[in-house]
């Protein structure tokens, strides 16, 4: 199963093809104060802590979360979702993407905070479009 988080579409693209990809379904979360203003909804997601609309129900053993890089981690929602939901017996991939064109940077400061959910971390440049299907592939592969 493919969870994700996006404000401005970048990373619903990845969740969507990472989906497709692994014939499963992605599942948006939802800020509680959705704001399609950026300032609005970093500022909400800070004072909400991340909370969401709905947990989505897991029946999948292996979840895939994808998100935006917010303040060098992964935005806020994920901490919520991680929190609330119980996934202790499952393997928790990350596929995250981030403005910065040195993504790889961002693998090495989260790969030991996120190493106990089991999986793996990717983070990807938003910024290269083109490069979406080949960093999905490197994903599923
Ligand atoms: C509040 C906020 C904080 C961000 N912090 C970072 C950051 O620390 N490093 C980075 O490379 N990109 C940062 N970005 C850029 C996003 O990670 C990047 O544009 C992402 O691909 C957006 O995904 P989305 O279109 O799905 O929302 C930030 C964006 C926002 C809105």
């Amino acid at each position: 199963m493919v969870i994700y988080y996006s404000l401005g579409g970048k990373t619903k693209t990845y969740a969507e093809k990472l989906a497709g990809a692994l014939g499963d379904k992605a599942f948006r979360l939802e800020g509680v104060g959705k704001s399609k203003n950026v300032v609005l909804a970093a500022f909400t997601a800070l004072v909400t802590g991340g909370k969401v609309k709905t947990l989505p129900v897991i029946e999948e053993d292996t979840l895939y979360i994808c998100a935006p890089i917010w303040a060098g981690k992964p935005s806020p929602f994920v901490a919520y979702f991680l929190k609330k939901a119980n996934v202790s017996d499952k393997k928790v991939h990350f596929v995250l993407t981030c403005a910065d064109t040195d993504p790889a940077k961002y693998v090495s400061n989260l790969e030991d905070d996120l190493a106990k959910y089991g999986g793996k971390v990717w983070v990807f440049c938003s910024q290269d479009e083109g490069a979406v299907d080949a960093n999905v592939r490197s994903v599923v592969s």
